[in-house]
């Protein structure tokens, strides 16, 4: 199954595994509504999974700050479920996991003890070959809120970047909030520069990325210096490489950052990216 073209065949919805086209929620389903909801994806390397706990203690985390009640324990044999029904034990793949609020009357404030809706599936993704893809990034202006920690499904203003990034034949964006790049649209960003690896320190102001944590690691395990600063725009010119990261994404290099109208940085080196790329491999597939 190509997942940019195709549906999972079957899903986990609310108890039952069901064909992809019989799996139904409400149209009062909070998540179809408000985008009231929670979402989470975990790679899977040969059917193995990477940092399944971290990503379950993420979901964990988002739930409680919107106080969506559920509790993700159970979901670790549902994910492993998942995978092998999909028939994917042996190759690359990864679990969606989506959480909304549940179904209830509309209204803003949350409903007493809604059920929330669990969906989850497992879709096949190509995890090999990121080394040798280079992206073309663009500048875009951070117009999300101030709760970028909370990994939510209204994704619309990354989806609004990503859409105007795509639509220009850009790969990413690199999202900029008070002249500071935060992260990009669906991926960590790191910056190279006099040999220290810069990347905006978590907050609100960026997704708590899983692989961010890991690829911050391995560079205080290399003895490569990590500041955890956010980089200003005017600096890109004392940058020598960009590197995004995420869990499909993995570690990839930006050959190039541009604005709507001229380019603003180009790679001088990628020294430092491809030695972190090589680790992680090291890591994902032991
Ligand atoms: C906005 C944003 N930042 C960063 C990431 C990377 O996070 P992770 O490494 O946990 O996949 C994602 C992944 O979806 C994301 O959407």
């Amino acid at each position: 199954m190509n997942p940019k073209k195709n549906y999972p065949e079957e899903v986990y919805l609310n108890g039952k595994w069901l064909k992809h086209d019989q799996a139904f929620v409400s149209v009062f389903d909070r998540g179809f509504m408000f985008g009231d909801g929670i979402y989470e994806v975990t790679p899977f390397y040969n059917g193995i999974p990477f940092k399944l706990k971290e990503h379950l203690e993420r979901l964990q985390y988002c739930l409680k700050e919107v106080q969506i009640e559920f509790d993700v324990a159970p979901l670790e044999k549902l994910m492993l479920e998942a995978v092998s029904r999909a028939g994917l034990s042996k190759s690359d793949a990864a679990v969606y996991i989506q959480i909304s609020r549940g179904t209830a009357p509309r209204t803003h404030f949350y409903p007493e003890n809604p059920t929330p809706t669990i969906l989850l599936y497992s879709f096949p993704v190509n995890l090999e070959n990121f080394k040798n893809r280079q992206w073309k990034v663009l500048v875009s202006k951070d117009k999300r809120w101030q709760r970028c920690d909370i990994k939510t499904t209204a994704l619309m203003a990354n989806i609004m970047a990503n859409e105007e990034a795509v639509s220009l034949e850009f790969e990413e964006n690199l999202l900029v909030r008070k002249g500071y790049f935060t992260e990009a649209s669906h991926s960590s960003a790191f910056f190279v520069k006099y040999k220290t690896i810069y990347t905006h320190p978590e907050g609100p102001h960026i997704l708590s990325g899983v692989t961010r944590k890991q690829i911050i690691l391995l560079c205080q395990n290399l003895g490569i210096k990590v500041k955890e600063k956010a980089v200003h725009l005017d600096e890109l010119v004392e940058v020598d490489e960009i590197f995004l990261t995420g869990t499909t994404t993995q570690v990839v290099k930006v050959a190039s950052v541009h604005s709507r109208e001229k380019e603003l940085f180009r790679a001088k080196k990628n020294h430092i990216t491809t030695l972190l790329q090589n680790e992680f491999i090291k890591l994902t597939r032991p």
